[in-house]
């Protein structure tokens, strides 16, 4: 019996368990510090009155015979795919059909899963810093070695440039975890020309996409011209709608999508009908209330709150001349950190001196060491209290 090799390329733990390791350890040592979470993007605000509504009634849905269902249909059920198919892109005045649209559990499991669909030999991109279940989902795909990185940095204002080399598969991120960056029409046009003229293929994950309030920003890749033929694009109702522990999302890979002849939406349909049995009736229901109008509204009310977050740190981090980058239309804040400092020990300071947590840059890739990520999704009244702290450190 052989195990697979490719994990023992791997960084010893993901990166947000060893943040947590590492917290655990100094609640264990410091049991009376009162801590404030900005690390991992965890929301914290409870699901809304529309959605829990909706679930309660698809419990009852659940306990009659007549309203009992069973395996949900592989794409989805119905009632939510017309929702996505209509808000989220006919509305919109794009044209992306039920049929192109897998509801899933979410947005982390599809760019990871998406792989299988794909050769070991392909030359994948992705951006420095990033998330990094891209890279690490590669590694165990067998794909150490043909990874090649997007370097962004201040220099280029952290927004992805082209690959100087030929890559088959592209990850972009926009609004960027971690960086808060948020690409525009021009930026993106380029990597769909790109993609489409090398027979490379974009995997567009907009998991951040209802933080965008700048009209004139893209939310979704297929508001650029030629993207239907080169990108599948990652969805999920995680940080849209509160569900990081309900979990769905959904993934769209459009029918004229093909490579070698072959149809990566039948491809991904296979898949799926293989290895996945579908998202829970309820929590089915549950996303589909997220477009009712009361859902909206009050989603709509949770993201400005998360922003209004985002922007008290910004403005914190701006008092102390701190430059940031993200804040708007993301509910990250990303930062360098003070001279004296690189990622990690700045983190340790900022646990131990303010009992804050945040995300060590370096732990998205090499170009984020000595950079920083807070995220706007804590509570209102500890996202203030922390800015207070991290004013009267002295750096
Ligand atoms: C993050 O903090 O980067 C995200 O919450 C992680 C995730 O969405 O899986």
């Amino acid at each position: 019996m052989k195990v697979n090799n490719e994990y023992s390329k791997l960084k010893k733990s993901y990166l947000f368990s060893e943040i947590a390791k590492r917290v655990k350890n100094f609640e264990k040592e410091n049991p009376q510090a009162n801590i404030i979470r900005l690390g991992i993007g965890d929301v914290t605000l409870p699901i809304v009155d529309a959605v829990v509504e909706s679930m309660h009634k698809a419990v009852d849905d659940m306990s009659k015979k007549e309203t009992f269902r069973g395996y949900p249909p592989e794409h989805g059920q119905d009632f939510l795919l017309e929702k996505i198919e209509n808000f989220d892109y006919k509305d919109r005045g794009l044209n992306i059909s039920k049929d192109e649209i897998f509801v899933s559990d979410g947005a982390k499991s599809d760019t990871g899963n998406i792989l299988d669909i794909f050769e070991k030999d392909n030359i994948v991109a992705v951006c420095d810093p990033i998330y990094p279940v891209y890279v690490d989902t590669n590694v165990m795909a067998g794909r150490d070695g043909k990874i090649v990185f997007l370097e962004t940095s201040s220099e280029n204002d952290f927004c992805p440039q082209l690959p100087k080399q030929k890559a088959d598969i592209i990850y972009l991120c926009s609004p960027n975890n971690p960086t808060g960056t948020t690409m525009d029409k021009n930026s993106l046009k380029a990597f769909v020309d790109y993609a489409n003229e090398n027979d490379s293929i974009l995997l567009f994950d907009s998991a951040y996409e209802a933080f965008v309030t700048d009209k004139n920003l893209p939310k979704s890749i297929y508001e650029i011209d030629g993207a239907e033929t080169c990108a599948i694009e990652f969805r999920s109702f995680s940080k849209t709608a509160g569900f990081t522990g309900l979990r769905c999302g959904y993934t769209v890979v459009p029918k004229k999508l093909v490579r070698n002849g072959v149809s990566l939406n039948e491809l991904w349909a296979r898949r799926q009908a293989t290895k996945f049995n579908g998202v829970s009736y309820i929590t089915q229901r549950a996303a589909e209330a997220v477009y009712s109008k009361e859902g909206r509204e009050q989603i709509e009310s949770n993201i400005a709150y998360y922003l209004n977050n985002a922007k008290i740190i910004a403005k914190g981090l701006e008092s102390i001349g701190i430059k940031y980058y993200g804040a708007e239309n993301s509910p990250y804040i990303w930062f360098k950190v003070p001279d004296k400092f690189d990622s990690w020990s700045f983190f340790d300071y900022l646990l131990e001196k303010a009992n804050i947590v945040g995300t060590p840059g370096v732990g998205f890739g090499a170009m984020g060491e000595g950079y920083f990520r807070l995220t706007g999704f804590a509570d209102s009244d500890s996202t203030k209290e922390a800015v207070e702290r991290i004013k009267n450190l002295s750096f």
